[in-house]
């Protein structure tokens, strides 16, 4: 029997990957709106990993941390344990997977990462799950992810859930693998997943490597930003909020089995974004830096959310203007957890990007 949404709200929920930027979002909106969840973050606390993000629900006593990766099967047990002890019942009744390695770039670099967390876990997080709906215990599986899985799309089109897979790079490859084996149990063992994919997030929080976290920073910082290629790749953003909230309304509304696009209805290119940014910095176009573009750099993303405003009677909230001012406004008023995450990691990846260029 599927799911009831009081059954869900009122559950326990394996949230993995929540110190990273959606997820935590997730995790906030999640503990403030619903009294009765009780949640469990399993999280590697790998490079773009920020406990920060989610220190309002520490001390909480329906939050609990479990560091730990989802490819080790032993820290998904453990994970599943922390939801047992906290439920006071068998384990969750919800899993939601936010932990991935997300950076186009990165994976262009050394791709393992991308297939350990991206593949890899997802088949781990499956075969624990499948375990805890035998036991009539897991009610929900979610997937998050992107999307870069549909590659390329062409104007006027907007990808549709039912359009085919067409990944790019190492990146999307690796989630497109993580979605097809959900879909997998879907299919072979009748596993109560749904699928969310959705376009470029931005927002509070963001790990400054994204093209609109990097470019506020260093519009700050008083260095130019790197504009890839000719600028004029098109993106759909969408506000980490929107997102969070449609990733909820899937969750608690949506069917088994069913895949759902979450988008921004904002469609711009690089460009006219970058010239917003520095509008909002007050700087003049000598800030912006052309550099030689990503490999394999998809021309456009566009999204139709269609299925969910029907299905889920979701919608977007922010727009561009609001959503951009308020996360430059952020980063400004965050200065020092922007100084804290610049790290050597941080630095040493950077260097070897302007290498690249
Ligand atoms: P990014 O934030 O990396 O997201 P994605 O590649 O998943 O869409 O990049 C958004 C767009 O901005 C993408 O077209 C690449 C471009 N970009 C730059 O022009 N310069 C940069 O330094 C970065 C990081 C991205």
């Amino acid at each position: 029997m599927a799911a009831t949404e009081q059954e869900l709200a009122r559950g326990t929920w394996l949230v993995t990957g929540g110190c990273g930027f959606i997820g935590s979002e997730f995790l906030r909106q999640a503990h403030r709106a619903l009294p009765d969840v009780r949640l469990v973050n399993l999280d590697s606390l790998s490079y773009a990993a920020s406990p920060d993000r989610v220190a309002e629900l520490e001390g909480s006593p329906r939050y609990r941390f479990v560091k730990g990766d989802i490819s080790r099967p032993a820290d998904v047990d453990a994970a599943m344990t922390a939801c047992a002890q906290l439920s006071g019942a068998g384990g969750p009744t919800a899993l939601i997977n936010f932990a991935a390695e997300s950076h186009v770039d990165r994976s262009l670099f050394t791709g393992m990462p991308f297939v350990m967390a991206n593949t890899l876990g997802v088949q781990v997080l499956l075969e624990a799950g499948r375990k805890f709906v035998e036991k009539g215990v897991l009610k929900r599986f979610l997937q998050v992810s992107t999307d870069e899985v549909y590659g390329d799309v062409h104007e006027p089109h907007r990808s549709v859930e039912t359009d085919p897979i067409h990944t790019s790079s190492p990146y999307s490859a690796s989630k497109a693998g993580g979605e097809l084996l959900v879909q997998a149990f879907v299919r072979s063992f009748k596993f109560p997943a749904i699928v969310t994919r959705c376009s470029n997030n931005y927002g509070p929080w963001h790990w400054p490597e994204k093209m609109i976290p990097l470019f506020i920073m260093r519009l700050l910082q008083g260095k130019k930003v790197p504009v890839y290629g000719d600028g004029m790749q098109k993106r759909d953003w969408i506000h980490v909020e929107d997102h969070a909230a449609g990733i909820m309304a899937a969750l608690l509304r949506g069917q088994d089995g069913e895949i759902y696009n979450f988008d921004g209805e904002i469609e711009i290119d690089n460009l006219s974004l970058t010239r917003k940014l520095l509008s909002l910095a007050q700087r003049d176009e000598s800030f912006i830096e052309y550099v030689k573009d990503r490999p394999g750099h998809d021309r456009r993303y566009a999204l139709d959310s269609a299925k969910a405003q029907r299905e889920l009677g979701w919608r977007q909230k922010w727009t561009l203007e609001a959503g951009l001012r308020q996360t430059f406004d952020w980063f400004v008023a965050h200065k020092s957890w922007l100084d804290k995450v610049l790290n050597e990691e941080y630095q040493s990846y950077y260097k070897q990007q302007y290498e690249v260029r």
